[in-house]
């Protein structure tokens, strides 16, 4: 036989066993290509080197001497697939393995920081009987106002103070109506949508989003959120209101915290008070609260000399501002991963 005849045959064998022992997946393909290419017995590598006795005397020593050559560059394709493959595919070899480098953290995302103030708020609550109620957030102006003693010409209804929706009905020519339909400004609408559909007595809150046109600043967002409660039994009184809320705040602040009641106004209650707390230093205003008004309970249908009720909405930003000394409102919503990570 021909040197170049030899040659062929050996670099055409090498060819197909390199291509086998890359590919391998798994140790058993593995095998399997060893046992064809370098199986001792009947490998074709074998066959290949018995075609060396046939090969021109004096081409001799060059042909074993490719052959050595190629059987020892399948050697060792074949034992870094066996490492490939008992890494898990990976190709780094044991060598470059150190096991006492510490790992890398998995960079985990988490809840934002206004979620996880509702969650916990839920929770605090909900250890004192308060189950959770959900409202729209596109609400119509008898849950936002009217149900809630706010009478047409009351300044809450204020445009400029209010997102109202312009739908097909209320921009067509010029019979234009008044709007029906607006983003709710308060989360007090739930307290009417809850006592429409259940008798006393009720116990609950409702957390989410409100919207109001405010120019944003430090303090101001057009949207933000609130929590809301209410309570509606017999002989529910301010003490109820003041002990709830100090129960909850000292809860949640982990703190002696101190509850102030303000003399103030809101259409839905009757007495209204604004929510002072203090602990650490300051009082600081977290929302409003109240004994819920007469005119309230009648809209939905209750007796208001049968049952009586508590109220209060308090801003979560704020009370997630507070906790964690947070001084810019804005920070929540830039979505600034080096600010929400902190959290
Ligand atoms: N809805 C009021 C606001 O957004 C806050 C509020 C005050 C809620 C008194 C109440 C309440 O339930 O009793 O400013």
């Amino acid at each position: 036989m021909a040197l170049a005849e030899f040659l062929n045959t050996l670099d055409e064998l090498a060819k197909q066993a390199t291509a086998q022992f890359e590919a391998a997946a798994d140790a058993v393909s593995l095998e399997a290509a060893r046992v064809e290419f370098l199986g001792a017995k009947s490998g074709r590598l074998k066959d290949v080197q018995k075609g060396l006795g046939q090969v021109d005397k004096a081409d001799k020593p060059a042909a074993g001497k490719r052959f050595n050559e190629v059987k020892q560059q399948l050697e060792t394709l074949f034992s870094a697939a066996t490492k490939r493959i008992a890494n898990g595919g990976c190709v780094e070899t044991a060598s470059d393995f150190d096991p006492t480098i510490p790992g890398k953290r998995p960079v985990l995302g988490h809840l934002h920081p206004i979620t996880q103030t509702i969650e916990e708020l839920v929770d605090i609550m909900g250890r004192l009987g308060f189950t959770v109620a959900e409202g729209p957030e596109i609400e119509d102006l008898w849950h936002n106002f009217d149900a809630l003693n706010i009478p047409l010409e009351h300044p809450a209804r204020d445009p400029l103070d209010n997102f109202y929706l312009a739908t097909a009905e209320t921009m067509s020519g010029q019979n234009k109506t008044e709007p029906k339909w607006m983003l709710r400004s308060q989360t007090s609408t739930v307290q009417i949508r809850v006592m429409e559909k259940t008798q006393p007595p009720v116990r609950i809150i409702s957390l989410g989003r409100v919207y109001r046109p405010d120019t944003a600043d430090a303090t101001h967002y057009p949207m933000f959120h609130q929590i809301e409660g209410l309570l509606i039994d017999r002989h529910v009184t301010m003490a109820d209101l003041k002990s709830i809320l100090r129960l909850f705040a000292e809860s949640f602040f982990e703190d002696d915290v101190h509850v102030r009641f303000r003399p103030s106004f809101f259409p839905f209650t009757e007495p209204s008070v604004e929510v002072d707390m203090s602990w650490a230093g300051d009082w600081i205003e977290f929302g409003g609260a109240g004994m819920v008004d007469p005119n309230v309970l009648r809209a939905v249908g209750y007796d208001p000399e049968e049952v009586s009720g508590l109220a209060f909405g308090l801003g979560i930003e704020r009370i997630c501002m507070r906790r964690h000394g947070i001084t810019d409102i804005r920070e929540f919503y830039k979505n600034d991963v080096r600010f929400l990570h902190q959290f």
